[in-house]
């Protein structure tokens, strides 16, 4: 893989993240034929969790398992990380022991002062402002459902949050327009935005957003960390449900994802989440496929030779 690390998904190029994509629907089609495919034999992947998780700790596990390989689970409250040992200590002492390391954090920050001190891959779980992993897995979902993405328009619907930032970056790195529709003061990260010139915009209508959309996107109206925020936040964000009224602005073959976990009534109707639009659960299955190419490619890297999936790691 050309990046080292994969903080966000613009730490490599376009061409490496459709290889990954490629290498996702092989390493998919492998485990649904009951091919065992074990090219990380011997590996360790190392996981922090500073947050919760049910998706991501299971499909890091169980890929790593998949590929002969096997994960070790740490959350501050095991390790010496939540007692204070500073982040770029541990990062040196993990590094020496594992083959990769993946975090999910609070601050952006922490990540790249690991992956600073880290002698082995550092893969991004989730931050407080970016979760590439799970736009991958998004990316994929697509591909799947509907073809490239590329020229087509994704709404946006919700809070600028982390998801969001990471699907400013995928507009860049998979050319398709992006309206993100949020209420005043829950913009994305603007400097981000920016960087993507003309294909982002914020709007803060709903339904202007939502018009002509192929993908329509939301996330819970308060993110991990900001559970005080709540009622706050639902009253700032009642405008902004994807509705099945807000479906029908969006193209006839639009398809509804969602990174879960969602709250029916919320952010997303029941009707829209679990109707026929909805690619939820393929979405979510995807996230063990897309980081199962992610883990191949960084571990294995250049010294990857092709292998039974007549495909090179990205
Ligand atoms: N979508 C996602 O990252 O889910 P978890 O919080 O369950 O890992
Ligand atoms: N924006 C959400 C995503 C959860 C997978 C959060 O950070 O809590």
């Amino acid at each position: 893989m050309d990046s080292r690390h994969f903080l966000t998904l613009c730490d490599t190029t376009p061409e490496t993240l459709h290889r990954l994509l490629r290498r996702a629907q092989d390493l998919k089609a492998l485990r649904r034929q009951g091919v065992l495919h074990e090219p990380l034999r011997g590996k360790v992947l190392g996981m922090l969790f500073e947050k919760s998780s049910t998706r991501t700790r299971v499909s890091f596990e169980a890929g790593m398992q998949q590929l002969g390989g096997n994960a070790i689970f740490l959350s501050p409250g095991d390790s010496q990380l939540g007692r204070g040992e500073p982040v770029e200590d541990t990062a040196r002492v993990l590094s020496r022991m594992v083959d990769a390391v993946m975090i999910r954090t609070f601050a952006h920050e922490t990540l790249e002062r690991f992956a600073a001190y880290s002698a082995v891959p550092v893969i991004n779980g989730l931050s407080d402002s970016y979760h590439p992993c799970q736009v991958l897995a998004d990316m994929q979902t697509y591909l799947e459902h509907r073809g490239s993405i590329q020229g087509r328009t994704v709404a946006w619907i919700g809070d600028g949050n982390n998801m969001c930032n990471s699907y400013i970056n995928a507009a860049r790195q998979f050319d398709f327009r992006l309206r993100i529709g949020c209420p005043e003061g829950y913009d994305p990260d603007p400097e981000l935005a920016a960087q993507a010139g003309e294909r982002v915009s914020v709007h803060r209508d709903p339904a202007e957003a939502a018009d002509g959309a192929h993908l329509v996107v939301t996330d819970v109206w308060a993110s991990m960390g900001q559970e005080e925020q709540q009622r706050h936040r639902e009253r700032a964000f009642a405008p902004y449900r994807v509705t099945e009224a807000l479906m029908a602005r969006a193209t006839e073959d639009a398809v509804f994802m969602h990174c879960l976990p969602a709250h029916r009534g919320e952010e997303v109707d029941a009707e829209v989440i679990d109707g026929p639009r909805s690619v939820v659960w393929d979405e979510a299955e995807n996230r063990l496929h897309a980081q199962k190419a992610l883990l191949e490619a960084l571990i294995l890297g250049a010294t990857a030779t092709e292998d039974d999936t007549g495909r090179q790691p990205a």
